[in-house]
């Protein structure tokens, strides 16, 4: 082999690699900065540099350093990777700043990398939102340089998802690279050089599989060479006392050696950079000049470095054309150390986890709204600026220490800022769209419409109008695309009252609670991605008929066990405690048996074994059992009404549970506030909700992955290594973002949980299911945060459970429900003086800008502008089956005629983009792998003719699509 200068042949542009086969070893130095949106100090503290003493890093200052060092030495490259903060610095630069930063994308100098608005949490995140984060970064990003990222990088998350995966390779991205994976994985994956692998995510949609790469020892630079953070420069001036050349080579001659054990191709990457790195990059740069010079002109050290990437570095091992192992299962939960499980920041922070849920289902609801109401309201779109406040906060909290709830308390404070700015934000494009379809084109006055976002707290104002004799029309909004029949339940300042829609008084119900608070419930029918208005008035403001006056029910209590019972189920409880007992299928007689209790962990400030402590991300509690959280018997009060009967169990104002069974409904709820959790103990305490059932589970229980496919859960087991026990608990331990769920597959039975923000749960024996539901501790435990997670919230929080088959249709049984529980018909009242009659007949108080609801099975799960100007519109349209080897009812390929879904438009072009809608799918062209196990088509277009598209189970797929006003 002719050895030649490597390193004064690299161009920028044009890396040069060794082939494999030849004896020498590539090493990529990857310079990047790691800046997460938020942690110890607020994002715009970060972009800042503000609060220096509490950490050292300020975005503004590593990006203008790193432009000047790039443009310094053409061959010197840079990644970088949350557009939350390059955006902000982007929009400050001169014009002619700009446009050598465009040359240096252009010429590969600096390259994006994973390209998100932050690079988002994976545990705790709902696929919406991931979905969203990633192409409002893509977006930004393809506007201003007309390129697309090809590498997932996420080297810091605290362990990876299935969906997260499938959603990348859905993308297009040519590889995942990862830095964190548990402990006792990564030691077998290094001694067997499986560090990389083809990671085939899901099960329904294989051909989103993407090669993943696990970094050697996390994204931080090896250690003796962070040339900016106190390291001994390269000193290479043999006039000059200490040179250090050949030592300072050779050191790193010998850790480049070290991690290519662990991998297979002739190809290392060194990643050269931490956190908020680069502030100073000339210190790096130089010394990188330095070393690369050195190293390449000795060619007895068979070495080639180069300032690289990851595409490059990907680019470089997928040449190599070797064969990979398929690995299937996700990388939950994550260890760091056998008392060290990262399972606590699954539940950390539940009121801001609960909130983000939230503010998402707000920002379909305002970005479909706007679209399909732009026929009747032209300027519409001039709003945009408005939505997008919302899109880039919800864009902020999705990050890695944001929704995970692992950030000093005065940056959760500023994400939940954040995210009410962009909802009131949104709340005012709600108020002027919603308004204005009421009116039509009518003359009426334009209603004022009004908003509750403590609804849940029973908190709503404007329904107190109802004492004075007004009536309150509620607009209730479905931002899903099938009709939906839903009970409603709204806090009212009088018991007696009416509903109405345009045909008159419908049943309703009010229910008076000991504290003397009623609520009123009704059904409501809601036409596809469109509204129905329901008008509440004082039952004596109307012409009151038997109908029109609400059932007030008064509380009951029976001296044996208590029964709600409805067409399709019956639930028993204890009369005493209020405890549930049983639920049963009322057709087939069908029963299980139930108990539910609430516990608790204390959590651990270290002991003898080790001294990790319970902290924001650590799960470890003193002992493996928790003990019972509620100690006495509860106060119970049971009403049995026409539309909602519920038992309500009272501890005190910081810990209560309501059942609701509704008529016509096949599941239960159960809601439940709890917390502030006391501390008086000194220690703090996670709370769970544990069931245990009759059902028998073999150990089994599943839960869902960021709200797509379920994962098989097996107690103290992992599909692909042998894993050795160390925590029982907190090792079962998951993350649940919307569905978890027993089976006992002999009886053909299935319990199944849907909750309503992202939690954990385990089951720690058969039959056993709990989820913690809330968690305060009083310690740090040592990751970084250096706070104690003493958060006072309160949470209120609902969960829908479901008894139905396993083979019979089971996912329609969860998953539409699911959907419906995460998006809740969207609520907007306004008051009036007039009668319900003359009102319905002033306003419109339907609209329904679908021409039919969607095949079951098929989400219209976006529907958004790209920006302010363009009427280019995204649609994506996802089947929200799943195939899961056991429910073969529902998982079909399912079409849909795109022309003929909405109302007042001709859909004039539809091009199938990949998920980020950045490029056409057809320019997509992944790397091509070859692995050990059956190989996979790659991805087909699912467009079928100009306007037909074929959507196979659980894919999610991208178009982008002109309409034109009928
Ligand atoms: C890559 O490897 C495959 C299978 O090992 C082989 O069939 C193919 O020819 C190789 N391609 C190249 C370009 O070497
Ligand atoms: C439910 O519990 C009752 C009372 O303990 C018991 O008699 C019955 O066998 C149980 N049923 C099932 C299905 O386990
Ligand atoms: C129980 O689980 C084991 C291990 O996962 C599996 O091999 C077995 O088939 C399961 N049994 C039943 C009845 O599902
Ligand atoms: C209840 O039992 C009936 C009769 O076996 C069955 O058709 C129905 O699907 C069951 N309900 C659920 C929710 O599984």
């Amino acid at each position: 082999m002719t050895l030649v200068c490597l390193g004064a042949m690299v161009m920028a542009g044009k890396p040069n690699i060794a082939p494999m086969g030849s004896n020498i070893l590539n090493v990529h130095l990857v310079a990047h900065t790691h800046d997460d949106v938020g942690w110890l100090k607020t994002v715009d503290e970060y972009y800042y540099g503000a609060n220096m003493s509490i950490q050292t890093a300020g975005v503004q200052y590593t990006l203008d350093s790193v432009v000047t060092g790039l443009l310094q030495n053409p061959e010197r490259r840079f990644i970088y990777v949350e557009i939350a903060f390059f955006m902000r610095w982007w929009r400050e630069q001169t014009p002619a700043t700009q446009k050598s930063v465009t040359e240096l994308v252009r010429n590969g100098q600096l390259e994006f990398i994973n390209g998100g608005w932050c690079m988002n949490d994976e545990a705790t995140t709902y696929y919406d939102d991931i979905i969203d984060q990633m192409t409002l970064g893509h977006q930004f990003i393809n506007e201003n340089f007309g390129v697309t990222p090809k590498i997932g990088w996420h080297i810091d998350p605290f362990g990876h998802s299935n969906a997260q995966s499938a959603i990348f390779g859905n993308i297009g991205f040519d590889a995942f690279i990862i830095g964190r994976m548990d402990y006792q994985d990564i030691d077998w994956r290094l001694q067997d050089k499986q560090m990389e692998f083809m990671w085939r995510g899901s099960r329904s949609n294989p051909e989103y599989q993407v090669f993943t790469s696990v970094l050697r020892a996390m994204y931080c630079t090896p250690s003796g060479f962070n040339f900016e953070g106190g390291d001994d420069p390269i000193q290479d001036d043999p006039n000059l006392f200490n040179v250090n050349i050949q030592e300072r080579a050779e050191a790193f001659i010998a850790v480049a050696q070290e991690y290519s054990t662990h991998y297979q191709s002739n190809n290392v990457l060194v990643p050269m950079g931490c956190d908020f790195a680069y502030m100073n990059a000339n210190m790096y740069f130089k010394n990188l000049d330095k070393l690369i010079a050195y190293i390449n002109a000795n060619p007895q050290y068979n070495m080639n470095l180069l300032y690289s990437t990851p595409s490059i570095y990907i680019d470089a091992v997928n040449a190599a054309n070797l064969t990979w192992n398929v690995k299937t299962d996700d990388l939950f939960p994550y260890a760091d150390g056998p008392y060290s499980y990262w399972t606590g920041y699954f539940v950390s922070r539940p009121a801001l986890k609960g909130y983000v849920r939230q503010t998402n289902a707000l920002l379909h609801v305002t970005e479909q709204l706007m679209v399909t109401s732009q026929s009747s309201i032209p300027n519409v779109q001039s709003m945009f600026p408005q939505v997008e406040v919302l899109r880039e906060a919800q864009g902020v909290a999705q990050h890695h220490d944001a929704v995970a709830g692992t950030e000093q308390q005065h940056v959760a404070y500023d994400y939940a800022q954040r995210l009410s700015i962009g909802q009131y934000s949104a709340y005012s494009v709600l108020n002027t769209v919603v308004g204005q379809l009421l009116a039509g084109t009518s003359s009426n006055p334009i209603p004022s419409m009004s908003f509750c976002p403590l609804l849940n707290e029973s908190s709503c104002p404007v329904l107190d109008y109802l004492v004075f004799n007004t009536s309150v029309p509620v607009v209730l909004y479905n931002s899903l695309s099938w009709t939906r029949y839903e009970y409603v339940n709204l806090p009212v300042p009088i018991a007696q009252v009416s509903v109405s829609n345009n045909n008159g008084a419908i049943k309703s119900q009010t229910t008076v609670e000991l504290d003397g608070s009623a609520w009123v419930t009704f059904v409501a029918e809601v036409p596809p991605m469109g509204y129905a208005t329901y008008i509440i008035a004082p039952a004596q403001a109307e012409e009151t008929t038997a109908a029109d006056v609400a059932e007030a029910a008064t509380p009951s209590v029976h001296d044996s066990q208590i029964v709600l019972q409805n067409p399709f189920i019956s639930v028993r409880f204890d009369a005493t405690t209020g405890a549930i007992v049983s639920i049963t299928n009322v057709t087939s007689g069908t029963y299980i048996n139930v108990t539910q209790q609430f516990m608790t962990y204390a959590p651990s400030v270290g002991d003898s074994v080790s001294d990790q402590c319970d902290g924001a991300y650590i799960f470890r509690p003193v002992n493996q059992e928790p003990t019972a959280y509620t100690t006495t018997n509860p106060t119970v009060s049971v009403v049995n009404g026409p539309e909602v009967s519920t038992i309500t169990r009272f501890w005190n104002e910081n810990m209560v549970q309501i059942f609701r069974l509704y008529a016509n409904a096949y599941f239960l709820e159960v809601e439940e506030t709890v917390g502030p959790i006391d501390i008086s103990d000194g220690l703090g305490k996670e709370v769970v909700t544990r069931y245990n059932t009759s059902l028998n589970t073999n150990n089994t229980w599943y839960s869902d992955s960021n709200g797509m496919e379920m994962q098989q859960r097996i107690i103290n087991y992992r599909p692909s290594w042998n894993y050795t026990v160390m925590q029982p608990t907190s090792g079962n331990y998951v993350p649940l973002n919307a569905i978890t769920y027993l089976q006992d597959t002999n009886q053909n039975l299935q319990l199944t949980f849907i909750t309503d923000r992202s939690r954990s749960c385990a089951s720690l024996g058969n039959g056993e299911l709990e989820m913690m539901l809330h968690r305060r501790t009083l310690m740090d435990d040592g990751r970084g945060v250096g706070e104690p997670m003493n958060e006072s919230t309160q949470i209120i929080t609902t969960t829908r459970i479901v008894f139905h088959q396993i083979n019979n249709d089971a996912q329609s049984f969860y998953r539409p429900l699911a959907l419906a529980h995460q998006h809740p018909l969207f609520p907007v009242f306004t008051t009036t003086t007039y009668s319900s009659n003359v009102w319905s007949s002033m306003y419109q108080g339907t609209y329904s800008p679908l021409n039919y609801d969607l095949p079951q099975g098929i989400r219209l799960l976006t529907l958004q502008w790209l920006d302010n100007s363009d009427s280019a519109i995204v649609l994506r349209l996802q089947n929200i089956y799943a195939i899961d080897g056991q429910d073969t009812v529902d998982t079909q390929t399912i079409s849909v005629d795109i022309t003929t879904i909405f109302a007042f438009y001709q859909v004039t072009s539809v091009t199938e983009m990949n998920l980020s809608a950045t490029m056409k799918l057809a320019a997509v062209n992944r790397l091509n792998w070859n692995t050990n196990s059956a190989n996979v088509k790659p991805v087909q277009p699912s467009l079928n003719g100009d306007f037909t598209v074929q959507i196979s189970p659980m894919d999610v797929r991208t178009y982008i699509i002109t309409l034109e006003s009928n």
